[in-house]
């Protein structure tokens, strides 16, 4: 095999407050022999994942995964193709969800990280990164093991989701909406991205959480207050439905992204409505399900069969434009989820 020039993405520094993609990245080339060693694969990658946590991931700080170092490859969760293998249990042509990080190949041993994709007839590769990916297991581990949605859903059960026209929120809300039959309102940035959300995804109703009449407007959409808050943003967003969550409430901690650029976060301020409603707020790392991934994607799946469950992704192209697209999920400019495709899959070789 010809040698390979691999692009690659490196982390050159650690941002204080927002990324400056072209001092907190930089670009290198390596040269690949295509020589691989005992039960090794070469991957071509697919699909690269864009994810807010990345942000964390750049911070010396205490998590639940260790820091991407300085001048190690930007970590990533991606979609690739085997075209090489010293490993008979992956063969080439076949699709793998994997930990490549930014750039265009990388050689991977068997681990518990490197996860073979069952395509199925009508489904891109991408869709593995995004519903049926880390985004939608997310969605559905939160609203099921943290908001306790098959105790709770059915139409007497108000939903508010924040992000909810991202790649995690969309798939939120249409379970709570169209599975569990919830009254589901969703928060998004932009009167495109409400339209979006009711008119396509069918919520009960969408907030621009921009608006200067925000939380009348929630106050407005939720006259039986908030029995399930599905939040991936923290901040501002979180204290006004702190400021409306019902008896019991339960808000689901996926996320806070209004947050993660603040050198210093401040806190929620109204959180003693946890106190007089007996509310529950808790945070969960969907990897902590890992084992139940296999019955998730089964059922997220069927509701894609069955029409539940719709994808919605925005996509830039080529390995270099990773660093400007991550910078652009913190400015809300994709809908649904956001990836990088750095090749075509050669689906010639596809078993
Ligand atoms: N707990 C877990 O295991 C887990 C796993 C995956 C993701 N997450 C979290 O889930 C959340 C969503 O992640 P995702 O991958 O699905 O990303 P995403 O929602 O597809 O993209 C991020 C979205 O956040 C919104 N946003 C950006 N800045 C904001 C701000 N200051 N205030 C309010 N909204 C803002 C933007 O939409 P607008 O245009 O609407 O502002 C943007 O499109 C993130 O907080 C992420 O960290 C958690």
């Amino acid at each position: 095999m010809v040698a390979i020039e691999n692009t690659q993405i490196v982390l050159a520094s650690r941002p204080v407050a927002d990324i400056d993609p072209k001092t907190t990245f930089r670009v290198q080339k390596e040269s690949l022999s295509g020589e691989l060693g005992p039960n090794e694969i070469l991957v071509k990658v697919l699909y690269i994942s864009l994810d807010p946590a990345m942000r964390g991931w750049m911070r010396d700080v205490r998590s639940y995964i260790r820091p991407v170092r300085i001048d190690e490859v930007m970590r990533s969760a991606d979609v690739a193709q085997v075209i090489k293998s010293n490993n008979t249990n992956y063969k080439v042509g076949e699709l793998v969800r994997a930990t490549c990080g930014w750039q265009e190949y990388a050689v991977l041993k068997p681990s518990e990280d490197l996860v073979k994709i069952k395509a199925f007839p009508g489904v891109s590769p991408s869709t593995y990164l995004g519903v049926l990916g880390m985004t939608g297991l997310t969605a559905y581990f939160g609203l099921y093991e943290v908001g306790e949605i098959v105790k709770k859903g059915g139409p007497n059960c108000t939903v508010v989701v924040s992000g909810a026209a991202g790649a995690t929120g969309m798939v939120a809300a249409q379970i709570a909406k169209h599975v569990f039959g919830c009254r589901v309102i969703g928060i998004a940035g932009s009167p495109d991205k409400c339209d979006y959300l009711v008119k396509e995804l069918g919520l009960d109703a969408a907030l621009n959480y921009k608006s200067k009449t925000f939380f009348k407007d929630l106050c407005a959409v939720t006259p039986k207050l908030i029995d399930i808050f599905f939040d991936n943003t923290g901040g501002d967003i979180l204290d006004a439905c702190l400021r409306r969550i019902a008896f019991r409430g339960r808000i689901i901690v996926c996320g806070a992204i209004s947050t993660y650029n603040d050198a210093t976060p401040k806190g929620p301020a109204y959180y003693s409505a946890l106190i007089t409603q007996r509310a529950r707020m808790e945070g969960f790392i969907v990897f902590d399900y890992a084992k139940q991934y296999g019955k998730a994607i089964e059922d997220m799946s069927q509701w894609i069969k069955e029409g539940k469950l719709q994808s919605r992704e925005t996509i830039v192209h080529g390995i270099e434009s990773a660093p400007d697209a991550l910078v652009k999920l913190f400015k809300g400019e994709n809908t649904g989820k956001m990836l990088v495709k750095v090749a075509e899959e050669d689906t010639r070789s596809r078993l």
